[in-house]
């Protein structure tokens, strides 16, 4: 048997076994390598008697040519299936759900909000919003609080500018003067926010949040409001029956006023709303001051209605047993974690507000 045939049957041999990478290039450099087994024989090709040198050299590179283009098949097949694997481990399902994510928390005050705001919305109020800061005008003087009330030394209010005509809201009721400028009557709308004092203790934070409510319409009376807030104060604390009382007060915008207590007691050191001897304020409300009509441009003789105003923060407190209310305002992740609400399950009547 001729020297070639031998390389090309041992290579054969070899080259039919199970091959990587690696071992297919080691094939490659065996024979075409600087000493390899091929290479040699081209060097041997001067050494050949003339007669046979052409044929020599010719079967050499048809040898040359079919292995190293099987080798190079080879190389490609094994290179091919490589990626194919990989592709096939690494391939991930983009539409699967996330194993383990971690979930932010919805703050107390916000799942309150949005409970207030689906409890007044089964019974067609809307929602507005006023800014944050606003001027003397809407938060005073249009609510018939003219610039020497005492109301107005009551609010502590944080005044931005040195003529006290821009001012941070101490109260939602603004919004009342806001809608009712932009728009024509009836009004029914309810609206959350931001509102400020200067005021600091474990229940009276500078920053707090009140929702404010109005209704103008040709025949609401008191009983209207009194209806009203008892339907809203049984949706919000999820009882049947509820304890509340009407306690004559008095705000420049509203006339007769009342502030709303309701009734509680602390069993086994946890708060049982609507039952019990303890009384705790929730809310400010009354008929809206016919000044204040007149100064938004409605006929006070046609229109009237109610208004009132609800501290949130309270109220989130009392249904999620919380005592501070200074921890609202801490931004402490690890309280936020026990006290926040998954934030997937939004509340609405149907569904359950606070489950
Ligand atoms: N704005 C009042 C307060 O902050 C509450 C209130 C609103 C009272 C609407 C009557 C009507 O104390």
């Amino acid at each position: 048997m001729s020297d070639l045939k031998k390389i090309k049957d041992e290579f054969l041999k070899k080259f039919n076994e199970k091959l990587n990478l690696t071992e297919i290039n080691k094939l490659k450099s065996d024979l075409f390598g600087k000493n390899g087994l091929i290479s040699s024989q081209f060097k041997k090709i001067g050494l050949i008697s003339e007669n046979d040198r052409k044929k020599f050299a010719s079967d050499l590179n048809i040898i040359k040519d079919e292995l190293q283009g099987l080798i190079e098949l080879k190389i490609k097949e094994i290179e091919n299936a490589e990626i194919n694997e990989k592709l096939e481990n690494e391939k991930i399902d983009v539409t699967l759900p996330e194993r383990n994510f971690v979930r932010g928390k919805i703050h107390p005050v916000s799942q309150t909000i949005d409970e207030i705001s689906s409890i007044f919305s089964e019974i067609g109020f809307s929602i507005e919003e006023g800014p944050d800061v606003e001027n003397e005008y809407n938060n005073f003087t249009a609510l018939n609080t003219p610039y020497n009330h005492p109301a107005r030394d009551m609010h502590d209010t944080f005044y931005l500018d040195e003529k006290k005509e821009k001012l941070l809201r101490t109260h939602t009721s603004p919004v009342q003067i806001r809608t009712m400028l932009k728009d024509k009557p009836p009004f029914k709308i309810i609206a959350p926010g931001r509102t400020y004092r200067s005021d600091s203790d474990q229940t009276h934070a500078p920053m707090f949040h009140q929702v404010e409510g109005l209704y103008i319409d040709k025949e609401i009376n008191m009983g209207h409001l009194k209806g009203c807030l008892d339907y809203f104060i049984k949706e919000f604390f999820e009882v049947k029956k509820i304890k509340m009382r009407f306690r004559p007060s008095h705000f420049p915008f509203t006339e007769p006023s009342a502030e709303v207590d309701i009734g509680y007691e602390i069993r086994d050191g946890k708060i049982i709303i609507g039952e019990g001897e303890k009384w705790l304020e929730i809310l400010g409300c009354g008929m809206v001051h016919p000044n204040v009509l007149k100064n938004v441009k409605v006929d006070p003789n046609e229109y009237q209605g109610y208004a009132f105003g609800i501290g949130i923060d309270r109220l989130a407190m009392l249904k999620y047993g919380i005592n501070d209310l200074r921890a609202f305002f801490e931004c402490d992740y690890r309280w936020l974690n026990h006290f926040g609400f998954d934030p997937l399950d939004v509340p609405t009547n149907y569904r359950g507000l606070s489950r």
